[in-house]
């Protein structure tokens, strides 16, 4: 489930990102933490980031940009990812992604007209041994088929 906070201030994310400066190489687990509070990396972090970190701002959205796990707007309310890497492509993985993705409505990377669910491409999630592979909000499901992704997702598609 992701996060419906309001958009933060820099104060909110100053306060997020306090506790954090001491590592060595913050800026990762920075924003980590600000993408599990708000569910995607907003724009009001880059300046913030770069005075914390001494940085240039183009420095810091390179980063974020760079790094596929971080998103620059909020996703749905579920976040769906398909694994489309080979041993998942050799067990029918692409055909369950376009079935499903057709049954909701979307493309990779869509959100579904209600908000309810993102879908999301992903290389491999270590399950290669039972796909094809799926992860639900951080939940891996193994030899899914459409009928189980929508069924997992509690959609009517
Ligand atoms: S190839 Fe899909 S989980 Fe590894």
């Amino acid at each position: 489930m992701q996060s419906t906070a309001p958009a933060p201030s820099a104060e909110d994310i100053r306060d997020v990102i306090a506790p954090l400066t001491a590592l060595e190489g913050p800026m990762l687990p920075m924003l980590h933490a600000i993408q599990a509070v708000w569910g995607h990396v907003p724009q009001a972090a880059v300046p913030v980031l770069a005075d914390v970190l001494n940085l240039g701002r183009a420095e810091v959205h390179g980063v974020i940009s760079f790094y596929h796990d971080f998103r620059d707007h909020p996703a749905g309310r579920q976040v769906l990812k398909i694994c489309r890497a080979e041993a998942c492509q050799s067990v029918g993985g692409n055909a369950v992604a376009s079935e499903t993705m057709a049954r909701l409505g979307v493309d990779w990377h869509g959100t579904t007209a209600d908000g309810a669910v993102t879908v999301e491409p992903v290389y491999c999630l270590g399950l290669c041994a039972c796909g094809p592979a799926a992860m639900l909000d951080g939940r891996v499901l193994g030899r899914v088929d459409a009928d189980r992704l929508v069924l997992e997702l509690g959609v009517s598609a």
